[in-house]
This record gives C-alpha cells, structure tokens and sequence, in this order.
C-alpha cells in the first residue's frame, strides 16, 4: 500500500519510516509525490490541523495521506502554546527565547502547577473519504532551567519526572520509545493494518 505523508521535514520523514515500518507500506513524501503547495493550518484543535493537512494531500493525489500536527501544552497557560507552538512568540524567534518566555511565566509556581505535555496526532485520509486520527502524548513538567542538547524546539524545557531529565536530554531512540509523535504513528499503524 502507498502511503503520502504530507510533511517534507526530514526528521519526521526519518521517524514516520522507521515506525510505520513494513513491507506492504510505501511511505512517499510530498516531493516525492510530486506535490508542491503551502497548506493553510488554520484549525483550532491538533486533528483539524492534521485532517486539513492530510485531506489537501488526499485530493491532490488521490491516494492515502498520513498528516500530523504536534505542539507543547502548558496547564498553567490555558494549554498554550498548543496548535500555534511554532507560530508562538512568531516563526523567527529563537527556541532559546521562545523557552525561556515560558520559563518565566511559570515564575512562583511548583511541582504539578508547572504540568505541561507534547501533543501529537496523526491524520489519514483515504481516497474514498474514510478519516481515522490518533493521539499522542508526552507528560512532564516545565523544567525551571533549559537543559539538554538534543532535539528541537521546546525540548530543552518539558522534564520528564519518570526519566529525571528534560525531553532534550534523551537520545533520539530513548524519544522514540515514549514520545508523543511515536505514540500516535504506533496507534495509526495498528490501525492501518486492519484496512490491510
Ligand atoms: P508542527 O507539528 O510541525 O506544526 O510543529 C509544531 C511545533 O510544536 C514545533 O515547531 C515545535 O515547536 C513543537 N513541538 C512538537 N513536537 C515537539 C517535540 O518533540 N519537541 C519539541 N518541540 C516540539
């Protein structure tokens, strides 16, 4: 079976394969499909976001497309960043800045009050309309200090209390094993292999 994802980011591309791995899967991306547009994200949930994304894909090519869309929930910032975690503080500021703006509208709090999670769902969309979607998540705290080298993004900041150390502090096969994004594309897999 083919399969498009609708990303052209070479980490989730990497990721998406070696989780979706099998066989009877063709994982394809946009470039390679051929298709070249900017896709307007402007839904309020993350399965919006990941529906728009994978039905655009869908439309334009006719086959099953895969779509996902992720982001850093704070409790104590009404679940904030949430879909807008890139657009956060605008596209151009720096991942340093963007964490420790968090950090520091966290001042005062402890322990639970600083709860925060990664948010991942991934999209299909088949040609004949059927749309599944899965959740996953990543629970930690937000950490007082940024910490860790590896990752991207809000990683410095999200400490995971069952591992002791920040999401940026682990190796890419450790983030895998627990992460939010290999959560859900565990769940679509299973999911996908019963329309197989
Ligand atoms: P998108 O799903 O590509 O739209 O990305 C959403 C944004 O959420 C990213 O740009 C990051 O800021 C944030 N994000 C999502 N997953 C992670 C993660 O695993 N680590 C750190 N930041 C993440």
């Amino acid at each position: 079976m083919r399969i498009i994802l609708a990303s052209n980011n070479k980490g989730k591309i990497k990721e998406v394969r070696q989780i979706l791995d099998n066989p009877d899967l063709e994982i394809v991306t946009m470039e390679e499909a051929g298709v070249n547009i900017d896709i307007d994200e402007n839904g309020t949930t993350f399965e919006e976001n990941a529906l728009i994304k994978a039905r655009v894909v869908m439309e334009h090519t006719g086959c099953l497309t895969i779509a996902d869309d992720s982001g850093l929930e704070v409790d104590a910032m009404n679940k904030e960043p949430g879909v807008y975690s890139a657009r956060f503080m605008g596209y151009d500021t720096s991942y340093d800045i963007k964490n420790q703006a968090i950090i520091d509208r966290l001042e005062g709090l402890k322990g639970d009050d600083r709860s925060a999670r990664f948010v991942c769902v991934i999209a299909a969309v088949f040609p004949d309309g059927t749309e599944l979607t899965t959740r996953g998540t990543m629970e930690g705290i937000i950490a007082y200090h940024m910490d860790g080298e590896n990752g991207f993004g809000y990683d410095p900041i999200l400490y995971l209390p069952d591992m002791a150390k920040t999401s940026a502090s682990l190796t890419a096969e450790e983030k895998n094993a627990i992460s939010h994004r290999g959560k859900a594309l565990r769940l679509m897999k299973d999911k996908l292999e019963k329309y197989m």
